[in-house]
């Protein structure tokens, strides 16, 4: 049976698996078998080239039966992998896709070029409306596939299978027919591809992620005051109708925070970006500000701002949980959309730097995004697409009024607000309970 042969950028080609492949099959799941043997139970059971030739038989057969394929990957004539289509439900009208590469051919997008023409073949061929991904929650490479393909995030599934003497659990991914159409509208006509994804708080910890995310802060300085333009919409969900009153109300906050601060006040700008908060902070031009960001790219737009708008402030580059700056140096400090960009540990570092650098009656001004209705987890992996559609993942830890609160404790007590819908802002005075009268206030 030859089957469907379908080809892909870059320089790649699926066709069913045939007898002919074993050999090749059983030499790159043994050369692979340390990286693989982590995350997939079968490997350790294929020791010999018969054992290959076994599960392409099976294959041959799921083919017979009507229920989809297991693919050769091969890119410059060598087999690089497997995809392939698994467990066809016809009453669900679902099916599942797996892969996996070979030593030596990962970080070439074959992964993900490969199950997008298997997607429009699934689709086209198959009675299916949903196609499902899972993958281990500390497989990230596995995990990027499904969240650059725009699959949307559905759950974790406990001790989802064991491999060698452990269980492991899976996330869930799932991409449906309607999104997948939506998805190949012609850019332009396209609402932004985007996928969001939960993921569990065992993961927070992610040194790859936190990779990503400084290059994307780069990668985005250019454009990332669209975001407050787009109406803080980065995928293809709306933005909110609601947002320009929103973010004026903010803006609000911000400035009555400014103006509660006495004539020399040194205030530090955590994560200043591209200068937004700064520069109002700056137009009260006997307050001596200081804007603080990791990226080089996004400081270059805030000096733009502050030059074009005649302020002064000090820009610096450095690492915002672990401030530059002498203890008990600042007066304020205001932190914008950063601190729920943070895992649980990054936000202690940052509340424990904070603390050293506020003085001991200092006050401190959060602004983050508010958590809705919509958001099933407390944190979640979100997807930002550039203009030039690079894509790059983001943690966003999701809070409610109540919930940045109590994260804010360990540098004091608080006073929040929500300014509109899609916002929440908190305000910690060190030294004063949360009601203590105060000159700082930020009632919007
Ligand atoms: C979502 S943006 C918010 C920018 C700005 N505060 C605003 O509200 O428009 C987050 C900013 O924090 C910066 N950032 C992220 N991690 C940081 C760290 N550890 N130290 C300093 N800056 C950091 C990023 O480079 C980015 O400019």
């Amino acid at each position: 049976m030859a089957g469907p042969y379908l080809r892909f950028d870059p320089d790649g080609e699926l066709r069913p698996l045939a007898e002919a492949d074993a050999a090749e099959l059983f030499a790159l799941t043994d050369r692979s078998r340390e990286r693989l043997g982590c995350w997939l139970p079968w490997v350790d059971v294929v020791r010999t080239r018969e054992d290959s030739a076994a599960f392409i038989r099976a294959a041959q057969k799921q083919a017979q039966a009507g229920e989809g394929f297991q693919f050769a990957l091969r890119t410059g004539g060598r087999l690089a992998g497997v995809i392939g289509q698994h467990g066809l439900n016809r009453d669900q009208r679902i099916i599942d896709f797996g892969y996996w590469l070979g030593d030596g051919f990962e970080g070439r997008g074959l992964v993900s070029g490969g199950c997008r023409a298997l997607l429009r073949h699934t689709f086209a061929t198959l009675p299916v409306e949903r196609v499902r991904l899972r993958a281990a929650p500390g497989n990230l490479r596995s995990r990027a596939v499904a969240e650059r393909l725009a699959f949307r995030w559905v759950g974790v599934q406990r001790r989802a299978e064991r491999v060698g003497d452990r269980w492991v659990d899976h996330c869930h991914y799932e991409l449906s027919l309607e999104d997948w159409v939506r998805l190949q509208l012609p850019a332009g006509a396209a609402p932004r591809a985007g996928a969001q994804a939960a993921v569990a708080a065992t993961t927070a910890v992610d040194d790859a992620l936190d990779a990503e995310m400084a290059d994307y802060y780069q990668a985005r300085a250019e454009e990332y005051d669209d975001w407050y333009e787009r109406r803080g919409a980065y995928a293809a969900r709306p933005g909110h109708p609601e947002w320009f009153d929103a973010l004026a109300r903010l803006a609000t906050v911000v400035c009555r925070f400014a103006q509660g601060l006495s004539p020399g006040a040194v205030v530090c700008d955590l994560g200043c970006g591209t200068g937004r908060w700064t520069a109002m902070l700056a137009e009260r031009r006997d307050l001596r500000v200081v804007g603080l960001d990791r990226s080089t790219a996004m400081l270059g737009q805030a000096r733009a701002r502050l030059r074009r708008l005649d302020l002064s402030a000090r820009l610096l580059a450095g690492d915002a949980l672990e401030p530059p700056l002498g203890a008990a140096s600042c007066h304020a400090a205001l932190c914008g959309f950063l601190f729920d960009h943070l895992d649980d540990h990054q936000r202690a570092r940052l509340l424990e730097g904070l603390g050293r650098t506020l003085r001991p009656d200092g006050c401190a001004l959060f602004l983050a995004n508010r958590r809705e209705p919509r958001h099933v987890a407390d944190v979640e992996l979100q997807q930002r697409v550039l203009g030039d559609g690079r894509r790059f993942r983001v943690r966003k830890a999701l809070f409610d009024a109540e919930g940045l609160r109590r994260a804010l404790a360990p540098l004091g007590a608080a006073t929040t607000g929500e300014a509109g819908a899609p916002f929440v802002w908190a305000l910690v005075r060190r030294g004063h309970g949360a009601d203590a009268p105060g000159r700082v206030t930020a009632a919007g």
